[in-house]
């Protein structure tokens, strides 16, 4: 891969978006390349949490890449946004959980990546937008969809109608970062946090996922009855036995399924 980079460090592995000239601008290599990687990444047992950010020290990614967006036809555009949601859509719903180290720019594309990840930890020199509009189009990429399932219609259409970027205070205050860190940092609290995710249950993790993220797209009791039935398999599984047992015995549980 050219533009992206895994480095596993079980239990977590980082992948890179590497393309800092351009502030990490998304073409459709690099799109592919991030689901290529998190497709390897899915399959891997030892791997835990994956913690995606950008290369260099400004931005995580400013969106897709629009000296390649210019020429392209309609058709091109919807086959950009089939690699796009591929992407998103793997980081959203792979057994593993994801988390977006923000480490500056956060832009069109780059923002919709960050919002397909379960958490997102921005440094204090993050911006959040959705230039779009600004440029003739949409974002495409999933987010006009999640951005009002996590921070309200309201906000969300206030961002896509004036493009105008918000600030990791800002983001943090309205939900879209689940916590700000100094830029020196970042890392370290991603890291930290998914060693204490990596430490539970796995597979329940994993359930717990899927379960949370069905909450945004189907009625309560749909939701309720998954709910249901995914505990109904948790309770059989030897990690629901060691768990309880631990607990009660007061010693740490030795977890396995995944
Ligand atoms: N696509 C292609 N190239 C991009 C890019 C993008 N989305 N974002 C940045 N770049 C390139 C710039 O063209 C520039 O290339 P150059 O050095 O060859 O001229 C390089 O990255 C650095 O960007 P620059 O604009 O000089 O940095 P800056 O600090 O002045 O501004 C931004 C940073 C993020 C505010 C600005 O680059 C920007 O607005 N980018 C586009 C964001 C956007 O609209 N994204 C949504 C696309 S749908």
């Amino acid at each position: 891969m050219q533009f992206v980079k895994l480095d596993i460090q079980a239990p977590a592995a980082v992948l890179t978006i590497d393309r800092p000239d351009c502030l990490n601008a998304l073409n459709s290599q690099v799109f592919r390349e991030i689901a290529q990687g998190l497709e390897e990444l899915e399959a891997n047992d030892e791997v835990k949490v994956v913690i995606v950010t950008g290369a260099g020290e400004k931005a995580f990614a400013a969106g897709a890449d629009i000296s390649q967006m210019v020429h392209q036809s309609g058709k091109e555009g919807r086959e950009l946004a089939q690699l796009t949601h591929r992407a998103n859509f793997l980081l959203e719903n792979m057994r593993q959980v994801t988390i977006a180290a923000v480490n500056g720019f956060a832009l069109g594309g780059g923002c919709e990546l960050a919002l397909a990840c379960d958490i997102r930890i921005a440094a204090e020199n993050a911006r959040f937008g959705l230039p779009e509009v600004g440029l003739g189009i949409l974002p495409g990429g999933g987010g006009t969809q999640r951005l009002a399932r996590i921070v309200g219609v309201g906000r969300a259409k206030e961002m896509i109608f004036t493009c105008d970027p918000i600030d990791a205070q800002e983001a943090y205050r309205i939900g879209l970062a689940n916590h700000v860190v100094p830029r020196e940092k970042l890392m370290e609290e991603c890291f930290a946090m998914a060693e204490r995710i990596a430490s539970k249950a796995s597979f329940a993790v994993s359930m717990a996922k899927s379960a949370v993220n069905l909450s945004m797209g189907v009625d309560m009791t749909s939701g309720c009855t998954r709910e249901m039935d995914l505990l109904g398999l948790l309770f059989a599984t030897e990690d629901k036995t060691e768990g309880m047992t631990a607990f009660l015995e007061r010693r740490k549980p030795e977890f396995k399924e995944f």
